[in-house]
Order: C-alpha cells, then structure tokens, then sequence
C-alpha cells in the first residue's frame, strides 16, 4: 500500500521519512487506534456507508492483530505513523478491501481521538496510583497524631505539630492533584472522531454511535476544533507537572530531616546510597533525584505551550510532535510517584529527636503570649512584644525554654508595661509545653489528635468515592 502513488512519481528520501514519522512514538497508541478503527468500522456497517462483508473482514483482522500485539506491525518510518503501518497490515490481511475502512475518516481525527482514548486511560491509572498514595500516607497518619514534631516557616523553627499534621498536609496536596486530573479528565472524554480532515464528511455517519462506542461521554461540537485542539494535552501535562511538583517537595523534606543536623528521620537503605570515597556516608540520592527530575514535566509543558501556540486553524503537521512530550511527562512523573511512595512509606521517624526539636528554640513562644492575651486581657501586641523581649534575654543570658518561669514573665512585663502579670507558674509551664500547645490546637484544620483525626476522616470519605 503507497499512500504517495496517486499524487507522487517518487518516494521521499530517507532522512525526510525519517524526520517525519511519528512511529516510535505512537507505539503507545497501538490499543487505542485499533478501538478507533474498529468504533468507525462498526459505524460504518451500520449506517450502510461500506460493504458489510468488508466491514466484516477488517473487523476480524482487527481483533486478529490486537491478538498477535504491536510486534505484526512493521514499523518502518516509510509508513509515517501507527494509523499507515496499521492499514497497512490489514491490506496484506483481506487485500484491497481494507481500503473501506477510511472512508469518511481522516488520521487528523484519529490520532486526536486515540490521544485522547490513551489519555484516559493513563490518566485514571494515575488518579489510582496517588490515591493509594494517599491510603498509606493516612495509615502513617493515624500512627503519629501525637508524635510531636516541629513545624517551619522560612525553614526557621516555627512552633510544635505532629508529624500527623504535616503528613496529612500531603494528603491534601495530593488531593488536589488527583481532583485536578479528574478535572482535566472531563476535557480530555470528548470524541473529535467523525471530524475528519477538518469540515467532517459527506457520508451519513453516525458520530453519537462512535462516541458510545469509544465510551467517550460526548462528540466534539466543531470539527476544526476537534482535529486542531489540544489544549487538553497541554493542561494533562500541567497536572502531571503539579503533581511532579507535590512529590518533589516531598523528597526535598526527607533531603533535609534525614540530614545529621537536623536528624529527625532515616531513610530506609534501599533508598539510599553511599560514596565511592567516604565509608560512611549515607545519602539520599533518591529523594534528590525526585526532587530533580520532577522539572521534567515543566519542561513538556513549556515546550507543547510553545509548539501549539500561534498555528493556524486546523490541522498542522507541528501537532504530531506534541505528544512525545506527553508520554514523558506521565512517564517520568509516574516513576517520581512511585519511587517517593516507597522512600515515603519506609522512612523511620527518630521520635526523640522531633519532641526534643518540637521544645526547642522557643517553639512555643506564640502560645506564651496567647495565654496573656487569654488569661490577662492583654492585647496580643503587647504580649508579642513582652514575648520578643523575654526571647532575646533569654538568648543573650544563654538560657533555654524550660528556665523561663513566673518571675521571669513579671521581670519583663514590668519593663514593658510598667505591672507585674501574674501568670502563675502553672499557666507559663503549660503554655511552653508543645505537647499541651499541639492539644490546645482543636481548631479545623488543626494540630491537635482530634483535629488531625477529623481530617484524615474527610480524607477516607474521598479515598471511598467512585
Ligand atoms: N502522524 C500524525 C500526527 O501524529 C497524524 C497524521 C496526520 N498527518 C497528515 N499528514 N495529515 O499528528
């Protein structure tokens, strides 16, 4: 079959074939263009537009080559892509009568229809894959709500948490990237099939048949659209990106709290590394690679905003080279999915260390001044700047969180507001306690077990929906 007889006296020279076929790249849409081929076929029959029998026998051979997998394609770049080496294998099947099969089709749908068919599917694995994710970082949840661990801001000690909290913080992050697909996923179900070359077909075809067909939830409104959008690739990729982004985050906290300064975690052996010189090093190379390879998917994304930006309506040969760049995104942003589960999931927390940590540094500074506020009716300005002061004495003396009692409070309240306010010891020790400042936290969204348990609630509630 020579797709260039009719209109050509020669072939192309060899670099030119090679530099515009598709081929290697459309091996993943081997199972999504036999579904198309064989949704238009069926229609095909049904409306009467081809000879039944013929129809019959391209079905048969269609069932026959998802049989024998992609290895009976010949996959020579002479072919330009899957949809040629396809129709071409079907030709030597059941000979000139395969010709039937793209009647009122042209590959400018088809290759818009199977990017879609593939993207569903890779799309839902995905969404599958983080919420199992999800499912594990839950069960370490429930572990740890009372694990005390410290909280930063600016990467500065901030106040006491739990590794519950900052766990389930995850979770949600990871929510909203699976939300996220599930968003995009309603884009992507829409079937362009039926749009043909671009102004659709003279022939009585039934496009709501091949959308059910396809299990696509609706056909495409306009045909030029249908066959020169792809802005739906372009936004999977953003998700893959932002998912890219979530799990590389991730990594870059195991990077730090599993170094000996700040020691508060181990990473599992099997995902670490050592040095070809120093015995003893530990490192964590894997997080590291996440963390580095989750720009991979920026990358894509920039570069198929680039390509798809400023071509005219409709089809355009530049679109073929647009989903490389998607298959590597998924591809590189499921490996990070899967490695950070793993490293994730069999990570020691050294909970001595993180409850020395949560005390520490004057962690609980704010809820020092929140007593005052409670207890004395201080407005907080004031019990900051009493807080701030006490803060710096205590640096400048040299002394820690725990010697900072009663007469320490008054000393300085009185050189701020001139009284004396008579907190009490009991109320300075509590409100310097982080264990008491994670409980004190109930509200929504919290650090306190009860808070922390209320969330992982909700999140169960989205684990178990459809
Ligand atoms: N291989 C092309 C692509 O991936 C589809 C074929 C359209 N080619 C053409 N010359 N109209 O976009």
């Amino acid at each position: 079959m020579d797709l260039r007889a009719g209109r050509f006296d020669g072939q192309m020279t060899d670099d030119a074939a090679v530099f515009s076929s598709s081929i290697e790249f459309d091996r993943r849409l081997f199972e999504s263009d036999i579904k198309c081929n064989r949704a238009h076929t069926t229609m095909l029959i049904e409306q009467e537009i081809i000879p039944e029998e013929s129809g019959r026998k391209i079905l048969k051979a269609l069932d026959e080559l998802e049989e024998e997998g992609l290895d009976a394609l010949d996959l020579n770049p002479s072919f330009e892509d899957i949809h040629m080496a396809l129709e071409d294998y079907i030709t030597k099947k059941i000979g000139k009568e395969a010709g039937f099969m793209h009647t009122g089709k042209s590959r400018n749908d088809q290759v818009c229809t199977d990017i879609r068919l593939t993207l569903k599917d890779e799309v839902e694995g995905t969404i599958n894959d983080v919420k199992a994710f999800i499912e594990c970082i839950v069960s370490m949840a429930k572990e740890n709500t009372d694990t005390l661990f410290i909280a930063y801001t600016h990467l500065q000690h901030a106040q006491p948490t739990t590794f519950a909290h900052h766990l389930m913080a995850y979770a949600n992050e990871l929510r909203r990237d699976c939300e996220r697909f599930m968003d995009t996923y309603k884009r992507i179900d829409i079937n362009p099939l039926g749009s043909a070359a671009l102004t659709t077909t003279g022939f009585p075809i039934d496009r709501q048949r091949t959308t059910e067909l396809l299990g696509f939830s609706k056909a495409m409104d306009n045909s030029i659209d249908g066959v020169s959008s792809r802005d739906f690739a372009a936004e999977t990729i953003f998700d893959y990106a932002m998912l890219s982004t979530t799990l590389g985050k991730i990594a870059e906290e195991i990077v730090i709290w599993s170094s000996y300064e700040f020691g508060m975690v181990e990473c599992s052996n099997q995902y670490s590394s050592t040095s070809s010189i120093m015995p003893q090093k530990k490192n964590p190379d894997i997080a590291e690679l996440a963390r580095g390879k989750s720009t991979i998917a920026y990358g894509e994304l920039m570069t198929v905003l680039a390509m798809i930006k400023s071509i005219p309506h409709s089809y355009n040969r530049d679109l073929q080279e647009v989903s490389p760049h998607v298959w590597n995104a998924i591809d590189n942003t499921n490996d990070i999915l899967a490695i950070v589960h793993g490293m994730l999931a069999s990570l020691t927390v050294n909970k001595e260390r993180t409850a020395e940590l949560a005390g520490a540094n004057f962690a609980t500074a704010t809820e020092l001044a929140d007593v005052m506020v409670r207890e004395k009716n201080l407005p907080f300005r004031t019990a900051h700047q009493i807080v701030g002061r006490i803060v710096s004495d205590a640096i400048s003396e040299g002394i820690g969180t725990s010697d900072i009692d009663n007469d320490y409070v008054d000393r300085v309240a009185v050189e701020i507001t001139g009284e004396k306010l008579g907190l009490g010891e009991d109320l300075v020790r509590q409100a310097l306690d982080p264990l008491l400042n994670v409980k004190s936290r109930t509200v929504k969204g919290g650090c306190a077990p009860s808070a922390v348990m209320e969330s992982i609630e909700i999140m169960e509630r989205f684990l178990k929906e459809k």
